[in-house]
């Protein structure tokens, strides 16, 4: 068992992810939802816990991130904040909070950072919601963009297949970060595009530190969602993913074990009992 010593003992903030894109230091993101996995998260020596919308899948089961409520990712988010010390924490804002207008998003961006907690937001798109993003970033609350795959559109895309692998939406996705960047984001989660576009948008920030989830290793950094490296979520096993444990099969035969001794009479023994 290991945790990493971060080079920087210090929490991390925007200036931390710019200072680790500047010397190439790569950053290390996952996810949390709830106070005790946002802990270990944390003690493990992780620069940036994303309390993402995937929260819609992962914690309630939903099969897109569409259904989570502004509600229930400011509950997540003072969760994961009462666990953490010196990660930066990112929370997304659910699909519905800012695609409406900019006030709308700002009213909504507040709200998460009063009542959540978070020390920056994640939004899903480029330059059609470029002014909710400035809008916010104007008012104060860091901004990481979120370019490629983007869940929350899944009905117009109809499926979570690669995106911008033809030159044209490349060319899109490009422009796109360079105007998030433009507008002040200090970060932008690059999902499921070819490694080669993610190199080549990752070279074209000189401010914005990219953070690739199945975006290869040309980023600035990398995030994946903490169930699915843990290994407990059984079924979901795509191309980018790498497991670092098998903990489903770990979780399923300990709950087991511990059905068997309560109906065995084996659980509790006289010394766990007063
Ligand atoms: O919600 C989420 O977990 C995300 C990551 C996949 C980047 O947005």
């Amino acid at each position: 068992m290991s945790s990493y010593t971060p080079t920087d003992p210090r929490k991390v903030t925007t200036r931390s992810f710019a200072e680790m894109k500047a010397r190439g230091e790569k950053i290390a993101m996952l996810t949390s939802y709830d106070y005790t996995m946002a802990r270990l998260v944390d003690a493990a020596g992780m620069d940036a816990i994303l309390v993402g919308d995937s929260a819609a899948n992962v914690m309630a089961g939903y099969e897109t991130t569409l259904p989570i409520t502004l509600d229930e990712m400011i509950y997540h988010c003072r969760c994961v904040v009462r666990g953490v010390k010196r990660a930066m924490v990112v929370c997304d804002m659910p699909f519905g909070s800012y695609q409406g207008n900019s006030e709308v998003g700002l009213a909504s961006a507040i709200r998460i950072m009063k009542e959540g907690g978070a020390q920056a937001l994640k939004l899903e798109g480029g330059r059609e919601i470029i002014d909710t993003v400035r809008r916010i970033i104007g008012s104060g609350i860091p901004v990481m963009g979120h370019l490629g795959l983007t869940p929350q559109s899944i009905n117009s895309f109809g499926n979570y297949n690669v995106r911008a692998k033809e030159e044209a939406e490349a060319e899109r996705l490009i422009e796109d970060a360079l105007a998030l960047e433009e507008a002040g984001c200090f970060s932008i989660v690059l999902e499921k595009v070819p490694a080669a576009l993610a190199e080549r948008v990752t070279k074209a920030l000189t401010r914005a530190a990219t953070i690739g989830i199945g975006a290869g290793a040309g980023c600035d950094g990398q995030v994946l969602v903490v169930q699915d490296m843990l290994g407990m979520n059984d079924g979901f096993k795509p191309k980018f993913l790498r497991r670092y444990a098998e903990l489903a099969g770990v979780i399923t035969d300990a709950v087991g074990s511990y059905v068997s001794d309560v109906k065995t009479s084996d659980f509790p023994s006289a010394t766990e009992a007063y």
